[in-house]
């Protein structure tokens, strides 16, 4: 199958490497776009997109660009062109997956997205099995090796957040704009790529309600661990009476929750379904050989014509707000709370009074916390698993 690849990067120059070292597999890549001189690539590179869709001979084309434009417009150009597209561009599918989608269906081509949501971890595909024959009822878990690392590190050395981030930082786990990872985007676009295949609903990852770990303080983890609690960064989504609610905040888990034992970079997925129960996926969510092999074998399904990515199945419809979930909180904060929220009063700590709140619907939770951080720039929730 001859193939483009759209970017060298991280994951594009793994591509590459696996499919020469797996020739039997029949996936050659042909052409590569790059932006600037790569020795590597230099007898197949373009800098034209137009050379890869204007060719007949290319059928797939793999997007490892990243980022939203110009991938999307590759990518439908591609499509359009009456070419399989594999994309490992969270981003790009979770804010176009109904457009990505149609386009796909009526051209009749194959859009597939194994590395989009766990780089190797083969979440995505098996979730999509499952759900052909199951009811899944919850998914979700940590999604994002970044914010595992640092709350790891933060509960294991007692280090505050902005001198974890910056070990991070200077590890190359976290990026030196952090924002999509601290502040729970990256999980939001994944979780709303699970929902999308989950539940054959789109989710506006936009709409996602999300909180993030940016204003955890040493002084809310040496609680947590006096409660016996883990802090994780959580990604989830739960089918209740009036619809499927999805969100992203940081959750307390008990010392015996899967959860809890998953370390730095670490990412566990989960979902629960009605008849088979819970299934748990476990392992590094991102890297260059991970994330290449699960690109890597969706152009081999592609190739054989038999991706997991069943098109037809998505119907359209949109999730619920996230207002049907509810649970306790963790909540720490010098503002002011409304009468009758907090149930057990935790004390006080150098960073404001920390107190665990009565059942709340998600989306109130996140709608207060944005409301204290207006008076307060640090206050900090977590949710009680
Ligand atoms: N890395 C991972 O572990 C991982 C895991 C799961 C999913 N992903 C996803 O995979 C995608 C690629 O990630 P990556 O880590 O490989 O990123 P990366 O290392 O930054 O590579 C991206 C490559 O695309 C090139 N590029 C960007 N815009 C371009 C344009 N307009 N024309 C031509 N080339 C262009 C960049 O060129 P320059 O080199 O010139 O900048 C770079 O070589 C992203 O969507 C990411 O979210 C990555």
């Amino acid at each position: 199958m001859k193939t483009a690849l759209l970017g060298y990067g991280v994951v594009g120059s793994g591509v590459h490497a696996l499919t020469k070292a797996r020739p039997e597999h029949g996936v050659t890549i042909a052409r590569v776009l790059v932006r600037r001189d790569i020795e590597a690539v230099r007898a197949i590179a373009t800098r034209d997109f137009n050379e890869i869709v204007s060719d007949p001979s290319i059928e797939t084309v793999v997007e490892v660009m990243g980022g939203e434009e110009p991938a999307l417009s590759y990518v439908k150009a591609a499509l359009r062109a009456k070419k399989n597209v594999v994309t490992a561009n969270k981003l790009m599918l979770s804010l176009h997956y109904a457009e990505l989608i149609s386009l796909a269906r009526e051209n009749g081509v194959h859009l597939a997205f194994s590395a989009a949501v766990g780089g190797g971890i083969p979440w995505l595909t098996n979730l999509l099995r499952v759900a052909r024959v199951d009811a899944v009822e919850s998914l979700g878990g940590i999604m994002n090796g970044t914010t595992n690392f640092i709350l790891t590190a933060m509960q294991q050395g007692g280090a505050d957040f902005a001198e974890t981030l910056a070990e991070a930082q200077r590890l190359g786990y976290a990026e030196a704009d952090p924002t999509a990872d601290i502040d729970g985007l990256d999980v939001r676009a994944k979780l709303a790529l699970s929902c999308d295949v989950a539940f054959s609903q789109m989710a506006d990852a936009a709409a996602v309600p999300a909180l993030g770990i940016r204003h955890i303080a040493a002084a809310d983890v040496a609680l947590f661990q006096q409660l016996g609690l883990t802090c994780r960064l959580i990604g989830k989504a739960e089918r209740t009476e009036a619809g499927v609610a999805a969100y992203v905040e940081p959750m307390l888990f008990a010392a015996d929750a899967p959860e809890a034992g998953v370390n730095g970079t670490g990412n566990i997925i989960s979902f629960h379904c009605t008849g088979l129960g819970a299934q748990s996926f476990f392992g590094l969510g991102a890297g260059q050989s991970p994330t290449a092999s699960a690109v890597m074998q969706d152009l081999i399904d592609t190739s054989a014509g038999t991706t997991a990515f069943d098109l037809a199945r998505c119907n359209g419809a949109f999730l619920t707000d996230a207002s049907s979930a509810r649970h306790a909180y963790y909540l720490r904060t010098t503002a002011e709370l409304p009468a009758g929220l907090a149930v057990r009063p935790l004390g006080k700590t150098p960073a404001g009074n920390a107190c665990i709140t009565r059942p709340l619907p998600v989306s109130a939770l996140h709608a207060l916390v944005q409301d204290c951080l207006a008076a307060d720039r640090s206050a900090f929730a977590a949710g009680l698993a």
